[in-house]
C-alpha cells in the first residue's frame, strides 16, 4: 500500500477526508501525540486500525470529535454526566478524555466490548479542521506499531507506519508530547486511569475529589484486573534496557559516572543541566524544573535510545510523580518495565547499593 504523504493545506485536508469516508486510516497531528484515525462509527475501518498498529483487540480506542455538540449530535453516549459538562467546559478543546456510558451507535471494536466509550475534543487546529472537514466522529489511538513510544512527529509515525496506512498528515511536532489524561466517570468517584499534561489537581479543582487508579503508578500484580485495558500491556519501550535510578541529583550523578567507569556501554537519559556533569553519551529531555518541556521531549528521547551505538542499558532519572510529573513517571516507569533501583543518599562504596 502506498502511504501518502499530506500536509495541512485544504486540499490536503479533503484528500485525507475523503479516504477516512472509504474507510481508510489516516495518521493525523493532536497536540498531544499523533493519532491513527478512522471513521468510529464503521467497525471495519475501526478494525484495521488494530491490524496496522498490531494492537490487542480488548484495548479500547478513543473517540474524537469536532466539538461538545457532536457527542449528543452523533448519540456518541447513552447519559452525559454533569461533571463531563465541567470538565468540558474547563478543558475542551484539549488533552483530556472522558469515559462515559456509551451510545448503541458505538461499535465492538472501539468499546472493546465495554459498556463505556472515551471521547475526546483536540485542539489541534489540523485535526479539528479533518473532524470538520470530514464530518466524522474519529476513532484515533496513538500511531505508533503496538508498544512502542507515541508518534510526536511525522517522521515517527512514517517509521512505524509507512505502507500499513492510506496517509499522513505533517502538522509538526506535537506541543504536549504525552497522551491525554484519561478520567472516567463510570466509577461512584471520578479516577484517572491515564495521567497527562491536565493533573489531578487541576481536574479536583473543577469537580471535587478525584481517585487516581492502582495501575497508574503500580505494576499489576497477575491476577489484578485493570481499569483501563491499555495499562497491563508492555508500552513505550525500546529495544534497549531502560532502568529508573531514584534518588537526588548528587547521587544520579555521581552513580553515573561510577558505573560507566565501569561499564561503557551505558548512556544516561538526564536533565539539561546534567548533562555538563556526566562523562557518557546523554540524552538530554529538557530543563530540570521544566515539566513541560520533559513531556514534550519524552517520546522522541524513548525512540533515540535505539539509535545510540553499543549502547545496552539506558539510565534515566526518575521524576516526581506529582503535577506533570506523574505523566512522566507514568511512561518511564513502562518503558523501564518497572526496574527502579533507589539511590542512598550516603555515600557508599560500589555500586549495587
Ligand atoms: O492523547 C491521546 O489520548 C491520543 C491522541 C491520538 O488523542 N490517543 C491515545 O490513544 O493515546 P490510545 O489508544 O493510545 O490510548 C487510549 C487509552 C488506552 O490505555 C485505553 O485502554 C484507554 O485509553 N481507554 C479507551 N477507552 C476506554 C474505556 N472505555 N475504558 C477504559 N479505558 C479506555
Ligand atoms: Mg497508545
Amino acid at each position: 500500500m502506498k502511504t501518502y504523504h499530506l500536509t495541512n493545506t485544504q486540499s490536503d485536508i479533503e484528500q485525507a477526508s475523503a479516504i477516512l469516508r472509504d474507510g481508510g486510516l489516516v495518521a493525523m497531528p493532536t497536540e498531544t501525540v499523533y493519532g491513527l484515525a478512522a471513521n468510529a462509527l464503521d467497525g471495519e475501518a475501526v478494525r484495521r486500525i488494530f491490524e496496522a498498529k498490531g494492537r490487542p483487540m480488548d484495548n479500547p480506542l478513543i473517540v474524537h470529535v469536532a466539538e461538545f455538540s457532536d457527542i449528543e449530535r452523533l448519540r456518541l453516549v447513552s447519559e452525559i454526566p454533569e461533571k463531563a459538562v465541567k470538565l468540558a467546559q474547563a478543558f475542551w478543546p484539549g488533552p483530556l478524555t472522558i469515559i462515559m456510558p456509551k451510545g448503541e451507535v458505538i461499535p465492538d471494536e472501539v468499546s472493546a466490548g465495554l459498556s463505556t466509550v472515551a471521547i475526546r475534543i483536540p485542539s489541534h487546529p489540523d485535526a479539528q479542521r479533518l473532524l470538520k472537514t470530514s464530518g466524522l466522529a474519529l476513532a484515533a489511538p496513538s500511531a505508533n506499531t503496538s508498544g512502542k513510544p507515541s508518534p510526536t512527529t511525522a517522521q515517527h509515525v512514517i517509521d512505524d507506519m509507512e505502507g500499513r496506512i492510506e496517509a499522513v498528515i505533517d502538522g509538526g511536532s506535537c506541543s504536549v508530547g504525552v497522551e491525554s489524561t484519561v478520567i472516567t466517570l463510570a466509577t461512584d468517584t471520578p479516577r484517572i486511569l491515564r495521567p497527562g499534561l491536565i493533573t489531578r489537581e487541576e481536574i479536583e479543582a473543577v469537580i471535587g475529589a478525584i481517585e487516581v487508579d492502582h495501575a497508574v503508578l503500580h505494576q499489576l500484580e497477575n491476577n489484578e484486573k485493570a481499569s483501563s485495558p491499555g495499562m497491563k500491556y508492555k508500552h513505550y519501550a525500546p529495544r534497549t534496557r531502560v532502568v529508573l535510578l531514584r534518588g537526588s541529583d548528587e547521587r544520579y550523578i555521581t552513580y553515573m559516572n561510577r558505573l560507566y567507569a565501569r561499564d561503557p556501554h551505558i548512556a544516561a537519559m538526564c536533565y539539561d543541566e546534567d548533562k555538563p556533569q556526566l562523562d557518557m553519551p546523554c540524552i538530554t529531555i529538557g530543563g530540570m524544573d521544566d515539566e513541560k518541556a520533559q513531556a514534550k521531549a519524552l517520546f522522541d528521547a524513548l525512540r533515540a535510545v535505539d539509535d545510540l551505538e553499543d549502547v545496552t542499558s539506558v539510565y534515566a532519572h526518575c521524576p516526581e510523580a506529582t503535577g506533570v510529573g506523574m505523566a512522566l513517571y507514568n511512561r518511564l516507569i513502562r518503558a523501564a518495565a518497572f526496574e527502579v533501583i533507589d539511590l542512598p543518599e550516603k555515600r557508599i562504596i560500589g555500586l549495587t547499593g
